[in-house]
């Protein structure tokens, strides 16, 4: 590779001697003009940066300056003025030059400024990187669905992801519905922003204002020192509710008025903040229901669901059951040294006549199990007699039947109980005997049965299990 070529543009040869010379030595390659017109005509050398002259000649520093920002946004541009021009160096720099220098060259600025300018500019091309690989991972490529209910759901998505109506997934836990909020942040407008979530059902009710519009230090005890909220943090992305059905009443009223309003008040402070901030919330709950019984507050429910999506349950799409799970073969085969490349007909059977509680989330952990679990390059029978995931306890006995324990409650097709047991209580003793068996550990029991850890954590509360 040859080096690194820089433009001077100068209509002083002496100015662009001295650049060259200063520059050169640093192991730059250094190509003057002595005009604008000319170093646009050969930018497709794709400098590294360029310096340029204010005041040249011809279509000048401003208008040059506006011309490669046109064709070559991110090319850093270092303008070069005398004493006296501060005021147009300014107003440059408003126009996106890099930063400004003054001659004489102090060599020491010039070359920190450089070096800043081609810093800062390999961090926005790794950010870009980062963003579109945020995007493959986030994106539709990794959301599987092949039925037609499914189908409606990618189409809602492709639909709503480039304008800012607020979005209300709903659908049973372990459904897809973070995944349906990322792929509307990740494939539209608001990519560029952050895409800040906040899980409603797993915040105390005190701290839930300040968590997501921010405080001043000192606003309640404990405020060590000021904070932005979720709200701020989301400027220009994407704020994602979780959880929504769970907010305060006093939240969902603040909620309200930044939907209605636009702007906001950090806990403690007076002066509104205004963001530019597409907000999704996702509920497992029956909103409409919740807004019936006068738990949740039905202006903020038109408000958030201006475009509704729902998810199916699992059971209700079961053509998408072999996709999925041909999807999360391919997902994990990179974790084990033994390739499993598929499932025995009679398992698929089995998965296709189950009703799937968790959904997706409990059958991506039973295949991510059976793997586990797997002699051969299928999944059988046997490969779903299970360990509780973790590849250790599998010596263990006792542990490894407990967690077999759980399994089963979670997935025996084949049992039938000899009376009818009214779900509430199924649930209690299921969630009951999971943390038994986890000792009381939340996330491996959430884990276990198919369910989000925030929603286990509600149940303990419902049923006051802790
Ligand atoms: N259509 C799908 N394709 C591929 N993976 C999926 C799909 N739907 C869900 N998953 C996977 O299932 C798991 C659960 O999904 P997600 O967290 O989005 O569910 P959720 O509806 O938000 O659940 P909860 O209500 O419990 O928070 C994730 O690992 C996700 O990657
Ligand atoms: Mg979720």
């Amino acid at each position: 590779m040859g080096k690194k070529l820089l433009f001077a543009v100068d209509d002083d040869p002496n100015q662009r001697r001295i650049l060259s010379v200063l520059l050169e030595t640093r192991g730059y390659e250094v190509m003057g003009f002595a005009g604008g017109e000319k170093c646009l005509e050969r930018l497709d050398e794709y400098p590294i940066a360029v310096f340029l002259d204010l005041m040249m000649p011809g279509i000048g520093g401003m208008e040059t300056l506006k011309a490669i920002k046109k064709n070559r946004n991110d090319l850093p541009i270092i303008m070069v003025t005398s004493v006296n021009e501060a005021e147009t160096a300014v107003q440059a720099l408003k126009l996106g030059a890099f930063d400004y220098i003054v001659k004489p060259y102090d060599e020491a600025r010039l070359v920190t400024t450089l070096d800043n300018a081609l810093q800062k500019n390999a961090l926005l091309t790794q950010v870009r990187h980062l963003q579109g690989e945020l995007k493959e991972q986030h994106g539709l490529k990794g959301f599987i669905g092949r039925s037609p209910v499914m189908e409606t759901v990618f189409e809602k998505i492709n639909k709503v992801k480039d304008n800012k109506a607020s979005v209300l997934i709903q659908g049973e836990s372990g459904t897809g519905k973070e995944l349906v909020a990322r792929a509307i942040h990740y494939n539209g407008r608001f990519a560029e922003g952050c895409f800040v979530d906040i899980n409603c059902g797993a915040i105390p009710e005190n701290l839930q204002e300040s968590e997501l519009f921010g405080h001043k230090k000192g606003a309640f005890t404990g405020a060590e020192e000021s904070r932005t909220g979720k709200v701020e943090q989301a400027d220009g992305g994407t704020l994602f509710l979780d959880e929504v059905g769970e907010m305060s009443p006093h939240l969902q009223t603040k909620l309200l008025r930044f939907l209605q309003e636009k702007t906001f008040q950090r806990v403690g402070e007076n002066n509104n903040i205004t963001v530019d901030t597409r907000v999704i919330a996702a509920t497992n709950k029956d909103l409409k229901k919740a807004v019936t019984k006068g738990t949740f507050r039905e202006d903020l429910y038109y408000r958030l669901a201006v475009y509704p999506i729902e998810i199916p349950p699992l059971r209700d799409r079961k053509e998408d059951i072999p996709f999925l799970c041909a999807h999360f073969l391919k997902k994990y085969e990179g974790e084990f040294a033994q390739k499993v490349k598929s499932i025995h007909p009679q398992v698929m059977e089995q998965f296709l006549s189950y009703s799937w509680p968790g959904n997706v989330r409990q059958l991506e952990n039973t295949v991510y199990r059976a793997m586990i679990n797997s002699v051969t390059d299928c999944i059988d029978k046997d490969s779903l007699m299970d360990t509780g995931g973790n590849p250790e306890t599998a010596a263990n006995e006792t542990k490894a039947d407990n967690a077999h324990k759980i399994e089963r409650i979670g997935f025996d097709p084949e049992s039938v109980p000899e009376k009818i047991i009214p779900f509430q209580e199924v649930e209690k003793n299921t969630l009951a005997n999971a943390i038994k068996l986890t000792n009381g550990n939340i996330p491996q029991a959430a884990e276990q049965l198919g369910i989000s850890r925030s929603t286990l954590y509600r149940l303990v509360k419902k049923y006051g299990l802790r």
